[in-house]
């Protein structure tokens, strides 16, 4: 979900103001994936490099998503989505750790589309614990790394979408993308809605696999 600094920046506005319209979209986009019937959607929230922002830019990221689980659990348990974090979500203030938990447990036995939220995320980070997992248990195989990985349990990645003009992966499911399809746009995320969502399985649908 890259691009709220600058889609801010354009309209002379505060970095903030960018994130905030970033969960507008987040809003959008997983209402639009949940109506075309998606199984699971993964956002990058917040990587582990994010940490090395602006104390405020931090905290006003981790406001938005406690704002965003106040106002839209409800929504999700409702229509039966499936919450899960990636990433050790554990770094976040006692109060976003709570409500995460709350989340999570509220939603655990939904059985509709699942929604990933990667927090405090770093791919490399997750194959460097996933490989040493799986050499404590024995031999070191594409198949004892897979079922280590945070993402062991999700269906296979299918579309990686990256919005903004970047045209890089930035340490987001190395692994888990060796067979995706790799869809850019210079779409600001905060533009991205479920127009946009539908042109991208557009595109996707029309790619030989
Ligand atoms: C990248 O844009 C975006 C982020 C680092 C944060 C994404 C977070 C949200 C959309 C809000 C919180 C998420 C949820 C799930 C409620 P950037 O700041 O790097 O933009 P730039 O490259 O234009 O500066």
């Amino acid at each position: 979900m890259d691009g709220n600094g600058r889609w801010a920046k354009k309209r002379f506005l505060p970095r903030a103001a960018g994130h905030k319209a970033g969960v507008e979209a987040v809003r959008k986009t997983v209402r639009a994936a949940r109506e075309m019937g998606l199984e699971c959607r993964t956002l990058y929230a917040f990587s582990s490099e994010n940490w090395k922002r602006p104390e405020q830019e931090i905290a006003d990221l981790t406001g938005l998503m406690k704002y965003f689980i106040r106002a839209d659990l409800k929504e999700f348990h409702e229509n039966n989505v499936r919450l899960r974090i990636i990433g050790d979500y554990s770094a976040f203030d006692p109060e976003a750790v709570a409500l995460i938990d709350e989340a999570l447990a509220t939603t655990a036995n939904n059985t509709g589309c699942t929604l990933v939220i990667a927090l405090n995320y770093g791919s490399q980070d997750e194959l460097v614990r996933a490989a040493s997992k799986a050499a404590q248990k024995g031999a070191i195989t594409a198949e004892t790394i897979a079922v280590e990985l945070d993402t062991a349990d999700l269906p296979p990645l299918d579309l990686l979408i990256r919005t903004s003009g970047e045209q890089r992966l930035s340490n987001f499911l190395l692994w888990q993308a060796a067979y995706a399809e790799l869809y850019f746009t210079d779409m600001l995320w905060p533009d991205f809605d479920g127009r946009a969502l539908a042109a991208a399985l557009d595109s996707f649908a029309a790619r030989e696999r």
